[in-house]
């Protein structure tokens, strides 16, 4: 496993410009953020970002955005706390402070000429939208890609324009479902592991990617196991409480992986042995 070595970049602080804010859902809102002189922040699909507020804190937040996008970066952000509330009444042209980008993101490059069944639950949407734009933006380089995504209620489906777009693609599969329908949903009803059956997954050339809340992972692995998909061709992204992003406080610590610095991206072969990990 590659440990992510330190640069500057993990260090230094750079001023990120809000260049546009959007609502999402009462809890969740959209940043465009722009750091200055047109720099780059030069980060994988899965990645996240150190962000501060000057007398508030600093919070880990996933690149929500495909490096593709080009000088700009979004965050989603919901309100849960101190730093995150903070961030909440910020307008277009404040500014936050930006460290990183920090970890292991997705390996795209394995991912390359393959099959990809990309999987989110809830709030995983988040991480798991850098990589989905980036595939887009290089559609030729893989083969098949499924997208499933689950949610409790038809309220919770962030990014609605943007799944609409995915979900009129010829060249993507998108199925959304929901644990609980209200009477206008015509999608499917059920949880995720649901609509996995129903896939045609060749196991040799598949890719699945899994990011969402903890209780997921172990059924939704269950079911591509049954699929017979390898091991290390299910990679999953993990969330710890951290605070430095660096392998240096143990807050995200599993066993004798950081989940900062060795993940947040893992392959299941990596942590299928380690218990406390899914
Ligand atoms: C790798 C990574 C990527 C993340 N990406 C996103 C994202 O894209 N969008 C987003 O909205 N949130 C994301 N989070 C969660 C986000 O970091 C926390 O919600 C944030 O740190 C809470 O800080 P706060 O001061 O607002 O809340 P606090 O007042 O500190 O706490 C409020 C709640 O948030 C939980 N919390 C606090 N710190 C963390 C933490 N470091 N990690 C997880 N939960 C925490 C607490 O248990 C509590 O339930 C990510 C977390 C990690 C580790
Ligand atoms: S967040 Fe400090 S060691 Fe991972």
């Amino acid at each position: 496993m590659n440990r992510q070595i330190l640069n500057s970049s993990h260090f230094s602080v750079e001023r990120g410009v809000i260049v546009k804010a959007r609502e999402l859902s009462p809890h969740d809102k959209l940043f465009e953020i722009a750091l200055p002189e047109g720099k780059r922040l030069h980060h994988d699909p899965g990645q996240f970002v150190e962000v501060s507020v000057f007398g508030a804190g600093e919070a880990p937040i996933s690149v929500c955005s495909s490096p593709t996008q080009g000088d700009t970066f979004d965050l989603c952000i919901r309100d849960v706390g101190r730093v995150t509330h903070t961030i909440h009444t910020l307008r277009e042209g404040d500014t936050l402070g930006v460290r990183g980008p920090f970890g292991r993101g997705f390996p795209v490059r394995l991912f390359e000429g393959n099959d990809l069944v990309l999987i989110a639950g809830g709030l995983g949407i988040v991480p798991l939208r850098s990589l989905v734009q980036y595939v887009i933006s290089n559609r030729r380089d893989f083969g098949k890609v499924s997208i499933l995504l689950g949610c409790k209620t038809p309220e919770d489906v962030l990014f609605g324009d943007e799944i609409e777009q995915w979900n009129k693609r010829i060249d993507v599969h998108f199925v959304c479902t929901v644990d609980k329908a209200d009477p206008e949903w015509c999608g499917h009803v059920g949880v995720i592991t649901s609509l996995i059956p129903e896939e045609m997954l060749i196991p040799e050339r598949t890719f699945a990617v899994i990011v969402g809340p903890p209780v997921m992972y172990k059924y939704v692995i269950g079911e591509l196991l049954k699929k017979h998909i390898p091991d290390r061709q299910i990679i999953v992204s993990l969330e710890r409480h951290m605070k430095c992003g660096m392998g240096r406080c143990g807050h995200c610590q599993i066993e004798n992986l950081y989940c900062c610095c060795d993940g947040p991206v893992f392959h299941y072969d990596e942590i299928k042995h380690i218990e406390e990990a899914i």
